[in-house]
């Protein structure tokens, strides 16, 4: 059984559970919050919500795809979806949820998002947790440095629709 599976949060009982998810004050910076990203989300045709739910069916994380302006500063174009906004809930820290959910997506965007071939993120060079959990779950780093972000350089990372884990 996968470490991690990805819903769309529908239904309101997710939904709820959703919002109450967040990281620390101090790491909204990087990622928001489920209260103002999932509203966000949802209000946008080209963004796409996502929870992540733990073995035991509980909500533990949270993740926006992207096929909009936001991700076509640093994504390819119509054959490539942006990451935003990926957090796991400050309680349910280094059980693998983050690195499960970079496993479960590349199945989960070749389900919901056919016409799509490769999934792309950016992430702070100093923000050494989600960049090790980037690479854990199967994300290549490109090289690239997008610089275009407000809190410094942000390494450019990329997974083929393909890979499997
Ligand atoms: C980054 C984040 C998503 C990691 O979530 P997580 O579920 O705790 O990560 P995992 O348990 O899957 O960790 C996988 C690997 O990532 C690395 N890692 C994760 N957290 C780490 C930390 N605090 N310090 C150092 N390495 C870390 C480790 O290599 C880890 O493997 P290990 O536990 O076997 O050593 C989480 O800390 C978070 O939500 N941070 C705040 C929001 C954020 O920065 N989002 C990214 C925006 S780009």
């Amino acid at each position: 059984m996968p470490r991690v599976t990805l819903l769309e949060p529908t239904g309101p009982v997710l939904r709820s559970a959703v919002l109450s998810l967040a990281p620390s004050e101090e790491e909204a910076v990087w990622s928001g919050r489920a209260s103002d990203t999932l509203p966000a989300a949802e209000a946008d045709p080209t963004r796409h919500p996502v929870a992540m739910i733990d073995e035991a069916g509980v909500p533990v994380g949270f993740l926006v795809l992207d096929l909009g302006a936001r991700s076509r500063r640093y994504a390819r174009g119509g054959d490539e979806i942006g990451v935003h906004g990926f957090f796991v809930d400050l309680g349910h820290r280094r059980r693998g949820i983050a690195r499960g959910a970079i496993e479960a997506l590349p199945a989960y965007v070749a389900e919901h998002h056919p016409q799509i071939t490769s999934i792309a993120l950016t992430v702070v060079v100093e923000n050494r947790p989600a960049v090790g959990a980037y690479l854990a779950g199967g994300m290549h780093d490109t090289g690239d440095l997008f610089l275009g972000g407000t809190n410094g350089p942000q390494h450019v990372m990329r997974m083929s629709v393909h890979e499997r884990h």
